[in-house]
């Protein structure tokens, strides 16, 4: 949700592009920047992505600040795009999130006579800053950011002076230094071709950019001391490589993610099971594709454990507080580890007393850090905004997990590198192939339709999101046996319908539901070990056992990445939407 970043070092345009462009999967309706030389601001917005520009002009200075922009408040246009300044063009503001009561304080503003451009909720900031400027710069940020409600990071530049001050309250922001340089971002990526330097900032806390680099506490006003961190991704990670897009490029790294998110210690993953065995009331939340993993983790805890964990989408968890007590777990799973209703189903959990293990993607990420127990799933960055990797690198976690907390821990692993490996022997260009042809026979279709049972009923829902968001076709995943209530009468001759078919006890029963629909003339793909003659296309899948989610949900992947490409979208920048969700 928009990419924000600050730099301040050797010439800051280069270095600001370079940053943006990594961001870009945050946001990429419109983009700016802001730079000072001079004693000017020099500031040039534009709408469309960073990476298709083709501006040639630099703007002069070593300090800068720069956005990618996820329309929140007001139309996509050069005027709502960051940086926004105040009435005398000396402070620039960059923001990432939400101020909640912005109207109120722009009514404030306007009344003093201040004249405002956009209609964005950020512009109120560099407005109040300069209101409160007789106070010095960083008092004025501190008096600024006092006013405001809502979660948000950002950083404003001055013109007179060249320092920037950047403040986190609710969204993530990440300093990474190098030699004299230093940058400021929404995510590590921004900056890790430069450095894999890291401090990160906590909630209620700045930076003051000013060569001395100094972190405070807007609680205490006292200054921060921070450990820097080394990250252990390499910037190639971060790159596209000779892949055309970074969603083809990470649905096959997962011939090697499977096998790292399950290289995790023995001995914190037996804690773990233990705390789950000895919890009342284990509950899992995520988002979106996270969420879907977490259904699917009810179902994977009740087959391979017998054990009752309870699932509750992120943004509802708090509506289930009377339910929590002391002796609740809570297991949030998110890859970016910054998704806001995730983040508020945590701070409702620890407001009972419950304890919180996550299983996150970004080590030091707000959801890492805030949680009692967390387990990094390993799967490296994911850039594509629909998520693949790290989806099959949390089932590979969840399953794992399992096994332990039914005391078979060395089972679950034995499992999974035999998964890891068949997944290795799947994704070959020959199966890619297979499914670019299924997708040349119904990319024109205006719906899909996926079902599955039990441990792949909520991987059809997963299935369901990855064809929506990249391919924009309706796509809708249901229990198989749900079909007959209502679903069925939208099935008519020749609509795709994917049966996820596990050669488990489900298997008659969906193939039955397969017949259902065929014979109402839907076109049956079957994801499945074995061919069936209810099939009208097969996209064969090895036969994993209690794993079949992981490999059920690859060929989707791939699926929909084509059925995107074909339609002529870009499966990396789906419309309308970001990577990392921070706000409510
Ligand atoms: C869809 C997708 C989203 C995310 C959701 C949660 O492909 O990626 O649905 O799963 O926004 O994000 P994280 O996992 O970062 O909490």
């Amino acid at each position: 949700m928009c990419g924000i970043i600050g730099y301040k070092g050797k010439e800051a345009f280069p270095v600001l592009i370079e940053s943006l462009k990594r961001l870009e999967y945050r946001g990429y309706d419109s983009y700016g920047f802001a730079t000072v030389h001079s004693g000017e601001l020099h500031i040039f917005k534009n709408t469309g992505k960073i990476s298709e520009s083709n501006m040639l002009e630099g703007l002069p200075g070593n300090t800068g600040i720069a956005h990618t922009r996820w329309a929140t408040h007001g139309n996509v246009n050069k005027t709502n795009a960051h940086p926004h300044i105040d009435c005398e063009k000396r402070i620039a503001v960059v923001h990432n999130g939400i101020i909640e009561n912005y109207q109120e304080l722009k009514n404030k503003l306007l009344k003093k006579g201040h004249v405002f451009n956009s209609e964005t909720d950020t512009e109120i900031i560099p407005h109040l800053i300069e209101e409160n400027i007789k106070y010095g710069f960083e008092e004025a940020v501190k008096k600024t950011v006092s006013q405001l409600k809502g979660r948000y990071a950002i950083v404003a530049l001055e013109r007179d002076t060249g320092k920037m001050v950047a403040v986190r309250r609710g969204s993530p922001l990440i300093v990474g230094v190098k030699d004299k340089e230093v940058f400021v971002a929404s995510d590590i990526p921004a900056f890790l071709n430069y450095t894999n330097n890291v401090m990160y900032l906590d909630d209620n806390e700045m930076i003051v950019l000013d060569g001395e680099n100094k972190f405070y506490s807007l609680l205490t006003g006292e200054e921060v001391k921070k450990r820097l961190i080394t990250i252990d991704w390499d910037a190639e990670q971060a790159e596209k490589g000779k892949y055309p897009h970074f969603m083809i490029k990470e649905i096959m790294e997962q011939k090697e993610t499977i096998m790292r998110a399950i290289n995790q210690d023995d001995k914190e993953i037996e804690k773990i099971a233990n705390k789950i065995n000895n919890a009342f009331g284990t509950f899992f939340t995520g988002c979106g594709t996270a969420g879907k993993v977490c259904f699917a983790g009810e179902y994977i805890f009740s087959r391979i454990a017998n054990k009752h964990i309870n699932y509750v989408v992120a943004s509802e968890f708090p509506n289930y507080k009377h339910f929590l007590t002391d002796k609740t777990l809570l297991i949030a799973i998110s890859q970016s580890g910054e998704t806001a209703d995730v983040l508020e189903a945590i701070e409702t959990a620890k407001k009972r007393g419950v304890k919180v293990v996550s299983l996150v993607n970004v080590a030091g990420s707000t959801i890492d850090r805030y949680s009692d127990h967390s387990f990094n799933i390993k799967a490296g960055p994911e850039k594509a905004v629909a998520s693949t990797k790290a989806t099959t690198a949390q089932l590979a976690l969840v399953i794992l997990l399992a096994h332990a907390v039914a005391g078979k821990l060395q089972e679950g692993k034995m499992l999974l590198m035999e998964t890891a490996s068949k997944v290795n022997d799947m994704l070959n260009p020959r199966y890619e192939e297979r499914i670019k042809k299924l997708a040349e026979k119904i990319h024109k279709q205006p719906n899909i339709y996926i079902i599955g049972r039990s441990l792949n009923y909520p991987i059809a829902l997963e299935a369901a999101i990855k064809i929506q968001e990249v391919s924009y076709i309706h796509a809708e995943g249901f229990a198989g046996g749900e079909l007959k209530h209502g679903p069925i009468a939208l099935i008519e001759k020749g609509v795709p319908c994917i049966v996820l078919a596990a050669n488990d006890e489900t298997k008659d029963d969906i193939i039955a539901n397969a017949m259902e629909i065929k014979s109402r003339g839907g076109y049956i793909i079957g994801v499945s070990p074995e061919n069936n003659e209810v099939f009208d296309y097969w996209l064969k899948v090895p036969d994993v056992g209690v794993a079949s989610p992981i490999v059920n949900i690859i060929p989707v992947q791939i699926l929909a990445y084509h059925l995107a490409v074909l339609r002529g979208y870009d499966p990396d920048y789906p419309r309308n939407l970001a990577k990392s969700v921070t706000v409510k």
